[in-house]
């Protein structure tokens, strides 16, 4: 996939603090990129300078073929942001805000405006409240106009800054499949701040781990995983288990260790790679006239793998 993101050693200071350190990235096209890091690290500055809301110190970025700092103007009709603090205007109603924000971005055309403007409120299901109050709506609803009027001039990126903070479990999974929907259907390409390491796992092509301005590491989370040297467990549920099961289990190539859960009646295997090693255990197991009942990976969660790296990072 051909990056549609490219930061160059982009930095930002405040006086003497550096906020941003470096970063050396890339975002590919069509993916979602979870950038992630505890308080302070730095990724709300990041992708304000990404959307040329303000300069780096140091360094550049690529965003959609144009170098922020040249061409703010462009750069900003090729970006939708979501900020921390989503600012809408509350005495306004839902068209009307929408009607000023996309303004805004020179859609001059009334019938082409109001077009966009309806299809978008209908997607966030905010169409029927389209003529009440802001200020009448709940914190999700908000969020979700917030979301709307950052794509209403249809930009290629999203750039989403924490964007189920504060809201209830019902309405976090409302976002996060509006989310899914936008990257999968919708073809976005989205940089996602976040602290909700679940909604990451769910929804991250691969993810950024950024601490004290500086990069942690970048990858799929498999790779963070092997960086970890995260444990993946196969377990095998057998009709009955046997020595040469163990064995022909033990016999296969990536294998560490197989322990035995007699009570279970479950093999225990533990290996570095679950899609090279899986069907060569379960073919081993049947060769040997063993019944497999069901056969589960666990993997280590993003959370245990951001927490290990965290704290190895700040060592
Ligand atoms: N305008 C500013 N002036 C001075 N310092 C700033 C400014 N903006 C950010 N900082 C500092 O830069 C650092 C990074 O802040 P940033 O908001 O990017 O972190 P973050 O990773 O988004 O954190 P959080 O998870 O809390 O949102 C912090 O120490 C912050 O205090
Ligand atoms: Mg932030």
């Amino acid at each position: 996939m051909t990056p549609i993101i490219k930061a160059n050693e982009l930095t930002k200071t405040f006086g003497s603090y550096i906020a941003v350190n470096h970063l050396t990235f890339e975002v590919r096209e069509g993916e979602v990129l979870g950038l992630l890091g505890p308080n302070g690290a730095g990724k709300t500055t990041t992708i304000r300078m990404l959307a040329c809301l303000i300069s780096p110190s140091e360094g550049s970025a690529i965003v959609a073929g144009n170098k922020i700092g040249e061409n703010p103007l462009v750069v900003r009709q090729t970006v939708g942001i979501l900020t921390e603090t989503p600012s809408l205007y509350e005495r306004l109603t839902a068209l009307e805000n929408m009607d000023f924000f996309a303004k805004a971005y020179n859609l001059l055309d009334d019938h082409k405006r109001s077009e966009r403007i309806k299809e978008l409120l209908i997607f966030f299901s905010l169409w029927e409240r389209r003529n009440d109050k802001v200020v009448t709506f709940s914190k999700g609803m908000k969020q979700k106009l917030a979301i709307a009027r950052a794509l209403v001039h249809k930009p290629p990126i999203l750039l989403l800054d924490e964007p189920t903070a504060g809201l209830d479990p019902e309405s976090s999974k409302e976002v996060r499949d509006l989310m899914k929907t936008l990257s999968q259907q919708e073809k976005y390409t989205i940089l996602l701040c976040t602290h909700h390491l679940k909604d990451a796992e769910k929804l991250c092509n691969r993810v950024m781990i950024i601490n004290k301005g500086k990069s942690v590491i970048t990858g799929t989370l498999d790779e963070l995983r092997n960086k970890i040297n995260g444990q993946i467990i196969i377990q095998v549920a057998l009709k009955k288990i046997n020595s040469k099961m163990v064995e022909a289990a033990k016999k296969v190539d990536g294998v560490k260790r197989v322990d035995v859960d007699k009570p279970a009646s479950m093999l225990k295997i533990l290996v570095n790679d679950a899609e090279l090693t899986t069907p060569l255990i379960v073919k081993n197991i049947v060769d040997s006239k063993g019944l497999v009942l069901s056969v589960n990976v666990l993997r280590p969660s993003l959370e245990e793998v951001y927490l290990k790296l965290i704290k190895e990072d700040s060592k």
